[in-house]
C-alpha cells in the first residue's frame, strides 16, 4: 500500500467552533491583530505552536496516573532518567517546567556580558535569554539557507567555517557554549545532518568549547537524517538520535515538542561542576531537583513521550503529513521555505507580499489575513519577533503531533490557496505598543 495513514485511531475527542467572518473581524480589532491576544475558543484549526498542543497516547495518559507525587525521589524521576539515560547517555538530568527554564539556567551559569554564544540558528527564547545575561547570540546559519526556495536536504546545518572565525577572532575565553537547534525551528523548521553536528563538534572540541544541543526536535531531525543522509536509512531512529547525542557535552530539551508531553523540559550536562551549579539555580525556582516544577505525572508522561516519539511508524507518518501541507500549497504557487521540514511549513511572506515592507511585518499581516478568512492561526517569524537580527519574513504554520487529521489540513490548504488568489489587497500593519523585549507576544497593531 502507498497511502500512508495516521497511525492510530481517536479515543477522545474535543469540538472544534465554528465563527462567523463578523466575528472575527471584531475578535481581531479587540486583540489588536496579534493573535496571541485571542481567546483559543475563537480559533477553529490553531496551528500557533506545535508546543505542548499534542494528542497524549493512552500509555501517556495511564503513565499520569502512576505518577508518584513525593517531593524527594518519586519513582516518576527515575523512569524520566532512566529514559533520558538511554537516550542521550548524559551524566546529569534536571526536570525543568520547560525549555526556556533549562535555558535560563544554562544560560546563568554558563554565560557573562561580553560573551558569545553562536547556534546554527537561535529560537527566540533562547536568544533572549542569552542576551539577558548580558551576552550576545549569533547565528550561523549556512550561507544556503538564506535562498528559502533551495531544496537542500540539510538547511538546518551551521555553518562550520564561520564558526572556526569567529572563535580565532574574537577569542575562545568568550565563547562559553556552542549550541545546534535540532531542527532549526528559526530557520524553517529544517534538520541538521549528522556529518554537521560531528563538524561542530569538532571545531568545538579543538577549541575547548562545549557543544549543547537545543534538542526539543531530536526526532524529527533523526527521521530526516536517516532519509536524507547516505548512510542511515537501515538504521532505527533511537539509534540515530544516540549518535546526535553522543556529540554533544549537553542538551536543553523542551518535552512540549517531540516527548509529546503538555508541559515539561529537562536540562543534561557531563560536566559535573556545572550541573552542581545548575541544579543550585534550579531550586530556587523551579524545585527539588527530581521534579524540577513539575508534577510526578509530568515526569511520567514524558518518560513514555520519549519513546513513542522514535516509533518509525509515526515519524514516517509525521514527515509526511508536514510535507503534504508544504507540497499543496508550493506546487500551486504558494511560496514556502523548501525543502518542508519536521514541524512546520513555513510561508514565505517577503515573497508572497513583496508590496509589504519588512517594517510593516508581512508575516504578521498575512497571520491575520488567515485568521480573518478561515478562523487559522499562525505565527509571523520575522522582523516582528527578531527585528533586525531576521533573517526572513516567515509566517509558520506549525502543525501538533497526533491532533488534526487530513480534512482538517485540506481546510488549510484551500485557506490559504484562496487568501493566495488576492493576496494583492492585503494590508500591512504598524505597531501600537510594545515591551521591551518577546514583544511578538503583547504587541497590538492597526492597519496600515
Ligand atoms: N528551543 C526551540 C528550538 C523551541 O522551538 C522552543 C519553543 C524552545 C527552545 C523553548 O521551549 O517553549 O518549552 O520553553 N518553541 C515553541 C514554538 C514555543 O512555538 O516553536 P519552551
Amino acid at each position: 500500500m502507498r497511502t500512508i495513514i495516521e497511525p492510530f485511531r481517536i479515543k477522545s475527542v474535543e469540538p472544534l467552533r465554528q465563527t462567523t467572518a463578523e466575528e472575527r473581524e471584531q475578535y481581531l480589532g479587540a486583540a489588536g491583530y496579534n493573535l496571541f491576544l485571542i481567546d483559543a475558543r475563537h480559533i477553529l484549526i490553531d496551528l500557533l505552536t506545535d508546543s505542548g498542543t499534542s494528542a497524549m497516547s493512552t500509555e501517556q495518559w495511564a503513565a499520569v496516573m502512576r505518577g508518584d507525587e513525593s517531593y524527594a525521589g518519586s519513582e516518576s524521576f527515575f523512569r524520566l532518567k532512566r529514559a533520558v539515560d538511554e537516550l542521550t547517555g548524559f551524566r546529569h538530568m534536571v526536570p525543568t517546567h520547560q525549555g526556556r527554564a533549562a535555558e535560563r539556567i544554562l544560560f546563568t551559569v554558563m554565560c557573562k556580558p561580553g560573551h558569545l554564544v553562536p547556534s546554527n540558528t537561535h529560537f527566540d527564547t533562547t536568544r533572549a535569554n542569552i542576551e539577558f545575561t548580558g551576552a550576545q547570540a549569533v547565528d550561523l546559519p549556512i550561507p544556503e539557507a538564506a535562498d528559502t526556495q533551495a531544496r537542500l536536504d540539510f538547511k538546518g546545518n551551521m555553518d562550520v567555517a564561520a564558526l572556526g572565525e569567529l572563535i580565532r577572532r574574537e577569542g575562545r575565553e568568550r565563547i562559553p557554549l556552542i549550541m545546534l537547534t535540532v531542527t532549526n525551528n528559526s530557520g524553517g523548521g529544517q534538520p541538521v545532518s549528522m556529518a554537521n553536528i560531528a563538524a561542530v563538534k569538532e571545531v568545538a572540541a579543538f577549541h575547548g568549547v562545549p557543544l549543547y544541543l537545543d534538542a526539543c526536535r531530536f526526532a524529527e531531525n533523526a527521521w530526516l537524517i536517516r532519509q536524507r543522509e547516505a548512510g542511515y536509512a537501515a538504521w532505527t531512529p533511537k539509534k540515530i538520535a544516540q549518535k546526535m547525542f553522543s556529540y554533544a557535552d549537553g542538551c536543553t530539551f523542551s518535552a512540549k515538542k517531540d516527548a509529546f508531553a503538555n508541559i515539561g523540559g529537562f536540562l543534561c550536562s557531563n560536566d559535573d561542576r556545572i550541573a552542581q551549579q545548575e541544579t543550585n539555580l534550579l531550586i530556587l525556582t523551579e524545585g527539588f531537583p527530581t521534579y524540577g516544577g513539575l508534577a510526578g505525572r509530568d515526569l511520567d508522561a514524558i518518560a513514555v513521550g520519549l519513546d513513542e516519539v522514535l516509533d518509525p511508524d509515526y515519524l514516517r507518518y509525521r514527515i509526511v503529513s508536514t510535507a503534504y501541507l508544504g507540497r499543496h500549497i508550493a506546487d500551486a504557487g504558494v511560496p514556502i521555505v523548501e525543502p518542508p521540514g519536521g514541524h512546520a511549513i513555513y510561508i514565505d511572506a517577503a515573497r508572497m507580499l513583496p508590496h509589504i515592507p519588512p517594517q510593516q511585518f508581512p508575516g504578521q499581516a498575512l497571520a491575520v489575513e488567515l485568521y480573518r478568512h478561515a478562523g487559522i492561526r499562525s505565527v509571523e517569524i520575522g522582523s516582528l519577533m527578531f527585528g533586525d537580527a531576521a533573517r526572513h519574513e516567515l509566517l509558520r504554520l506549525a502543525i501538533p503531533r497526533r491532533v488534526y487529521t487530513q480534512s482538517h489540513i485540506d481546510y488549510v490548504v484551500e485557506a490559504i490557496l484562496e487568501v493566495n488568489q488576492r493576496k494583492n489587497e492585503i494590508r500591512g500593519l504598524e505597531i501600537v505598543e510594545q515591551p521591551p523585549f518577546l514583544r511578538h507576544f503583547s504587541a497590538r497593531f492597526r492597519p496600515v
